[in-house]
C-alpha cells in the first residue's frame, strides 16, 4: 500500500531569483501600467490599494537591506525544503501546480489535468520567445529553467493512469495527458514545463530527481477556474487514491506557487497557513473566490495539497513566512514555506 510520507508547500514567484536591486523593474509596471489587482476578495487599482495601506508603512519594508534580509532567508527556506524532501527519500512525487499560460494559450485551458507522460522537458526560452516576456521575467529565469539544453525529468505514467481513473470514477471530470503539450512557439513564451514546476525540479529535487505527476489547475484564469472547495475535494480523493494504491511507494506531495501576490497580505496568508497546519479547512474555505485571484490564486495548490494530506497521519508545520514588498501599496510576492512530517 502506498503512502504519503512527505508534504511541502512552496512558493515558487519569480522575485524570489530576481536581484533585490531590481525589483523596482516589477514595481513601476505595478505602479504604472493598470494591471488590475486583487485585494481582500475585491478587484482595484493600484492607487486604490496604496490608498487603503498607505498607514502600513510599506515604503520602509521595501528597503534595500530588508529586502535582502528576506531573500537570504527565504533562500535559506527553500534550501532546507529541499534537504527534507532529499531525506525523505519519497519513491514518486505528486506535484500540484498551475499553468500561467506557459503550456496552454488560448486554444484550450482544462480546468484539472492530469500529466501521465514518461518525461518531461524543462525547456530554456528561446531568443524569440525573450522578446514577448513582460519586463523583468527574464532575469529571473535562473530560478526555474536550465541555462542552455533541455533538461528532462521522469515521470510516473503508472500511477499518473491509476489518479486519472480514481478521481474520475469520484466525478472529478480531469483532463489527462500522455504526451507533454508544447504549445505553438512563435505563440508561446516558453517551450517546456511551466515555471510552476521547473521551479519545484531546479530547487525542491536538485541532484535528488524522482519521478512526479503534474496535477494542474486553471488557477488563473477565467472562465474556467475550479472554486476552492473543489480543489480541496480532488486533493482528498488524491490522498484516497494514494492510500488505495497496491505498489508499496513512499510519496511525496508539493504544493507550488502561492501565496498571496502581487498584493501581498500578510495576516491572509499566515491564517491560511495556520488553517492549515491545524487542518482547518472549515475556516480555510470560508474565503470567496475573490481572495483567490491572479497570483493569489496559486493558493488553491496548497488546498489540494492540503486535502491530499488528510488522513496520512503527517503534521503540518511553517518552516518560514517572508513578504517581499516592492512599493508603497504593499505589491510584490510572499514567500512561504511549510511542511507535512
Ligand atoms: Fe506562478
Amino acid at each position: 500500500m502506498a503512502r504519503i510520507v512527505l508534504g511541502i508547500g512552496c512558493a515558487h514567484t519569480p522575485q524570489l531569483h530576481t536581484p533585490a536591486d531590481k525589483w523596482d523593474i516589477r514595481a513601476k509596471r505595478d505602479i504604472a501600467d493598470g494591471v488590475p489587482m486583487w485585494y481582500h476578495g475585491e478587484r482595484m487599482t493600484y492607487a486604490d490599494v496604496e490608498g487603503k495601506r498607505r498607514h502600513l508603512n510599506f515604503l520602509e519594508q521595501s528597503e534595500m537591506s530588508i529586502r535582502r534580509e528576506r531573500l537570504a532567508k527565504s533562500y535559506r527556506a527553500v534550501d532546507q525544503l529541499s534537504e527534507i524532501f532529499a531525506a525523505a527519500k519519497p519513491d514518486a512525487t505528486i506535484i500540484f501546480g498551475n499553468d500561467q499560460a506557459e503550456m496552454f494559450l488560448d486554444d484550450i485551458k482544462p480546468a484539472f489535468t492530469i500529466m501521465g507522460c514518461q518525461e518531461f522537458e524543462n525547456m530554456p526560452r528561446t531568443d524569440d520567445q525573450k522578446t514577448r516576456l513582460p519586463p523583468g521575467i527574464e532575469l529571473s529565469d535562473v530560478g526555474h529553467l536550465p541555462d542552455k539544453d533541455t533538461s528532462v525529468y521522469p515521470g510516473h505514467p503508472e500511477l499518473a493512469k491509476y489518479l486519472a481513473n480514481f478521481v474520475t470514477l469520484k466525478n472529478f471530470d480531469v483532463a489527462y495527458s500522455s504526451r507533454q503539450f508544447h504549445p505553438d512557439p512563435t505563440r508561446s513564451q516558453l517551450g517546456g514545463m511551466p515555471h510552476s514546476y521547473g521551479f519545484i525540479y531546479k530547487q525542491i529535487f536538485r541532484e535528488y530527481v524522482r519521478p512526479h505527476v503534474p496535477i494542474d489547475t486553471n488557477t488563473f484564469f477565467s472562465p474556467n477556474q475550479p472554486q476552492a472547495p473543489r480543489c480541496y475535494a480532488l486533493g482528498q480523493a488524491i490522498g484516497e487514491a494514494v492510500r488505495a494504491w497496491a505498489d508499496d511507494l513512499r510519496i511525496c506531495i508539493i504544493a507550488s506557487g502561492g501565496l498571496s501576490h502581487s498584493v501581498v497580505d500578510e495576516e491572509f496568508d499566515r491564517d491560511i497557513m495556520q488553517a492549515m497546519a491545524k487542518n482547518d479547512f472549515e475556516h480555510l474555505l470560508t474565503y470567496h473566490e475573490g481572495y483567490y485571484q491572479a497570483g493569489s490564486s496559486e493558493i488553491k495548490s496548497w488546498i489540494s495539497a492540503g486535502g491530499a494530506m488528510q488522513g496520512s497521519n503527517l503534521k503540518g508545520q511553517i518552516v518560514d513566512y517572508h513578504a517581499l514588498y516592492r512599493t508603497p501599496a504593499g505589491t510584490g510576492s510572499s514567500a512561504a514555506f511549510m511542511v507535512w512530517q
